[in-house]
């Protein structure tokens, strides 16, 4: 999604600009743009593409001022094109603006200035902001600011700037933005991603924010003008797990960060045999959890519905954030919605917390990003330490999630007094040991991928807890190599995609020890009389299917509460290397953003 930066300061803020552009690039955009202040002089270039391409440009590298903005876009409103991306400028070209959310009353606010002739040059909703801006604009930039805010439905993360003023204007409603404190100078950005190179302590902006940023100051006020005590937060992120280092990817680094991103979701968590990872007093009285997420995080909840089940023994419902924003939830006494984010700033799972705290549910996260706003708006949460993640397909995300999902429910047992099984828990200290036994197969699957790295299709069968991991192998693979593939229970084979086999078609078994692996047999079969290419994930013992398939990938065995963590990492190797060996931007895939922060 957009991507925002702006920079104030004593450097060329040109540098720091494009390097911010660059650390926004894995949010996913179709276009750029740069706007700096130079001697009383606003320039401003756009470009189709990457980023590279608008460094490249002579304009670009003739800017030099130490005042500007910079902005990724990620097309909601008009199609990817030089005049759509951001900047947006006013008549004059004196105001330029970076905008990420989107207006819902732009086309009103656009007759209304059209009328008043202000001469537009995108389709976006976004240049209302500058033309509303000028309109207001005598020579108070931030009282002009508040006054077109006050005007604006939707959402915004927005960074302005004058060629007349020494100060970037930076306001929010739903859109995150942080204000990066460096000693002379002040990053702003929409992701932290992009200030740490800096400085490690931020400001982040809450709804109806808007600051006024100097090299030295920042002063925040609320769009109704009351005063605003900020506070600074350090970021603990270090600046290294932002690096590729000896990995030719993003996504290849975070699936063999996982033995130690699990290690640190289980960190001071796990003791003995005790847990501790809330306060008891936020989970005595639930009655009734619902857990609610998008895309792979929506599947780490549908294993968390086995595991709190199983475990602790309270009921469960899972839903799309998107759907249960919109569906009229019942919500009873006694109902705990859990949000789990990566990102911390998905827009429908954010949507979905709003909704359930008006109908009087308690709240709850796990997320990643510290900070988010996810984080900042549930009653209470757990973080899942795992770092930056960059790459736009989730892997280490996803097994911090499940790690912490399975802690939750042990927990929740434990607040019950319900035994907790000593397997589990003596599996889950070996948990990080056994995922680098996972990831010695490394070699081996991309062997495996040559011979699958031109089919068109791919089906992934999996049962019980491991139903999720078959959704998101299917997902991982579609998502960076644009082969489809779809996920299923297994036995819902005979119901419809059994259609589908014939010798052309690789079909995925998730198939290690489990209280229905004996049933998985049936379904193998049935592919292999149809001719269908399989491909076996299972345990070293499991002597008995290995027969039916033309590749098996070993993992270790483990309980199977936890095998879905040890499951996935092999199918996430197996997409990565296809996708990989298909010479696609396995970091970036087409059409995708790291954090969906629009509807
Ligand atoms: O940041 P979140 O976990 O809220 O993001 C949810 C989804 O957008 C995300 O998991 C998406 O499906 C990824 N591309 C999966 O790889």
């Amino acid at each position: 999604m957009c991507g925002i930066i702006g920079y104030i300061g004593e450097r060329n803020a040109r540098e720091v600009i494009l390097e911010g552009l660059k650390k926004l690039e894995y949010r996913g955009y179709d276009s750029a743009g740069i706007s700096i202040i130079s001697k009383n002089s606003l320039k401003t270039v756009k470009k189709v593409g990457r980023i590279k391409e608008l460094e490249k440009d002579k304009k670009v590298k003739d800017l030099f001022g130490k005042i500007g903005i910079g902005h990724t876009r990620w097309a909601t409103h008009g199609k990817p094109s030089e005049k759509n991306s951001h900047p947006h400028l006013d008549c004059k070209k004196k105001i330029a603006i970076v905008h990420n959310g989107i207006i819902e009353n732009y086309q009103s606010l656009k007759k209304l200035l059209i009328s008043e002739k202000h001469k537009f040059n995108s389709d976006t909703d976004s240049e209302i902001i500058s033309h509303l801006i000028e309109k207001f604009y005598e020579d108070n930039l931030e009282e002009a600011v508040i006054k077109a805010l006050r005007l604006l439905e939707g959402t915004f993360g927005l960074a302005v700037i004058s060629k007349d003023k020494e100060e970037v204007i930076a306001a929010k409603r739903g859109s995150p933005l942080v204000i990066g404190i460096g000693k002379n100078e002040k990053i702003i950005s929409s992701d932290v991603a992009a200030v740490l190179k800096y400085t490690d302590k931020v400001i982040y902006l809450k709804d109806d924010e808007v600051a006024v940023v100097h090299k030295k100051t920042v002063l925040i006020r609320k769009i109704n003008g009351q005063k605003v005590d900020p506070k600074i937060h350090k970021i603990k992120w270090d600046i290294k797990s932002m690096e590729k280092g000896r990995f030719k990817h993003f996504m290849l680094k975070e699936i063999f960060e996982q033995p130690e991103t699990i290690r640190n979701a289980l960190r001071g968590r796990l003791s003995r045999s005790k847990i501790k990872i809330l306060d008891e007093k936020n989970v005595r009285d639930i009655k009734r959890i619902i857990l609610t997420a998008c895309g792979t995080s929506w599947h780490s909840a549908l294993i968390g519905k086995y595991l709190i089940e199983r475990i602790a023994k309270i009921p469960v419902e899972v839903d799309y954030a998107s759907e249960f924003r919109y569906r009229k939830p019942l919500i009873l006494e006694g109902d705990l919605l859990v949000a789990i984010s990566q990102s911390g700033e998905t827009a429908d799972t954010l949507a979905a917390i709003r909704e359930a705290k008006k109908l009087g549910a308690s709240t709850m996260g796990i997320v990643n990003v510290v900070g988010s706003t996810i984080s900042r708006e549930v009653d209470f949460g757990i973080y899942l330490h795992a770092g930056p993640e960059t790459g736009v397909a989730s892997t280490k995300a996803f097994t911090s999630q499940v790690t912490a999902l399975l802690l939750f429910s042990l927990f929740l047992a434990q607040t019950r007094s319900i035994r907790i099984p000593c397997k589990t828990i003596s599996e889950l200290k070996k948990l990080p040991k056994k995922v680098k036994d996972v990831l010695k197969n490394s070699k081996k699957i991309r062997e495996i991928s040559k011979s699958f790295k031109d089919s068109k299709n791919f089906l992934y069968f999996g049962r019980g807890i491991n139903f999720p991991v078959a959704l998101e192998g299917a997902l991982k693979l579609k998502e960076i190599s644009y082969i489809h593939a779809e996920g299923y229970p297994a036995a819902e084979m005979k119901h419809g995609p059994i259609a589908l086999i014939d010798k052309e078609m690789p079909v995925v078994f998730v198939a290690t020890k489990s209280e229905l692996s004996k049933k998985i047999v049936s379904n193998i079969e049935e592919v292999k009389s149809r001719g269908g290419r399989i491909i076996i994930i299972t345990n070293p013992k499991n002597k008995e299917l290995k027969k039916f398939a033309e590749y098996v990938i070993e993992v270790p065995s483990t309980d199977e509460a936890i095998s879905p963590i040890i499951n996935v990492i092999a199918l996430q190797l197996l997409a990565y290397h296809i996708a990989d060996l298909k010479n696609l931007d396995v970091d970036k895939p087409r059409n995708l953003a790291k954090s969906v922060t629009v509807e």
